[in-house]
């Protein structure tokens, strides 16, 4: 089978001022098959939106890569080259954070559906586009007559946010990257868009790929989940095993910080900070703050242990013995 996502030890880096290459996607390999919702989970800055932006093709000319990225069988990024052309805004698109990055606020929607539409299906008609953006906008729920003639501005920001997703529909894609679609809204709108990708995916069997730092956002509507901590994949499974049975202790204390609704208990943090990007570092990328740090941890990266679906990258679980015998 085909799938929608294979990555294979994929390095993501930009150039800093210096021209000095700065990795933050480590040696990343994983898959995402048809119809499925995997989520991208990790703190702030671990490089979620980066491997997004390389999912989509639309990485900054100063980004470097290696290693193998694959959309439905194409071949995207083999090492420094990137062939996206059949596939960026055709069988990939992204929903991003803030409706306003994918919508163009001097433009009425109508003719953002035109300008996506005519780029994707050279000569297409005016009856067609109208076609095409009335069935769109209809699928996320929103009213075509109400939306169509209008401005992104006269949009309430869940409007918008339907519409950006709607644009996406329209070229035909079949996999959405939503990077932390949500946040931008209020928390009464969140539910709302989490449950129309939900849809998405069951009834247009949309592949959707949701990027975000919300454990629990994450357990609501994912399939398989991958959690990342400074750009290094630490566990990649299914909602059950990561949440049930978390295997590494980065996992573990971010499961730990998820607030208990109603109770008063003073909310946990991790202590200690992720590695500054671009700083050496031998030995597993969490040592410095991780409460089971064994000699070994220091010295040699981790080993990836799978126990079926469910995959970690730690000491704790190696049979050659933690410490190194
Ligand atoms: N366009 C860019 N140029 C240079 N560095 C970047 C760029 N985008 C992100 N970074 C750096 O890459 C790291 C990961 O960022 P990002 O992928 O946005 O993380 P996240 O989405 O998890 O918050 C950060 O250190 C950030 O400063
Ligand atoms: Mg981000």
């Amino acid at each position: 089978m085909v799938l929608a996502v294979e990555a294979d030890d994929l390095w993501i880096g930009y150039l800093d001022d210096n021209d000095r290459n700065i990795w933050i996607i480590h040696d990343a390999s994983f898959k995402v098959s048809m119809g499925e919702i995997y989520c991208i989970v990790g703190e702030s800055g671990c490089g979620k939106s980066t491997l997004g932006k390389a999912i989509v093709g639309i990485l900054p000319p100063h980004a470097e890569t290696r290693g193998v990225l694959k959309i439905v069988g194409e071949t995207v990024i083999r090492d420094r080259d990137h062939y996206y052309r059949k596939v960026r805004g055709r069988i990939v698109s992204l929903i991003p954070q803030n409706p306003g990055q994918a919508l163009h606020p001097y433009l009425r929607i109508r003719d953002q559906f035109k300008y996506v539409l005519r780029s994707r299906y050279r000569g297409i008609g005016e009856d067609e586009i109208r076609e095409r953006s009335y069935e769109a906008l209809r699928i996320v729920g929103l009213d075509p007559g109400e939306v169509y003639d209008s401005y992104p501005h006269e949009l309430s920001g869940g409007m918008q946010q339907r519409t950006a997703i709607a644009l996406a529909l329209s070229t035909g894609s079949r996999i959405l990257v939503a990077d932390e679609p949500t946040s931008s809204l209020d928390a009464h709108l969140r539910m709302q868009i989490l449950r129309l990708l939900e849809r998405l995916n069951r009834e247009l069997g949309l592949t959707i790929i949701m990027i975000t730092h919300d454990l629990l956002q994450a357990r609501k509507i994912c399939g398989r989940i991958m959690v990342l901590y400074a750009g290094h994949i630490v566990e990649e499974g299914s909602v059950e095993d990561v949440y049930g049975n978390p295997l590494h202790p980065y996992t573990k204390l971010l499961l730990d910080t998820i607030p208990i609704l109603g109770s008063r208990k003073k909310l946990k943090t991790i202590p200690g900070e992720p590695p500054e990007p671009g700083k050496y570092m031998v030995g597993c990328p969490f040592h410095p703050r991780c409460p089971y740090r064994m000699e070994k941890c220091l010295i040699e990266t981790p080993p990836t242990i799978n126990a079926g679906e469910h995959r970690v990258s730690c000491w704790l679980y190696s049979r050659n013995g933690p410490a190194g015998t």
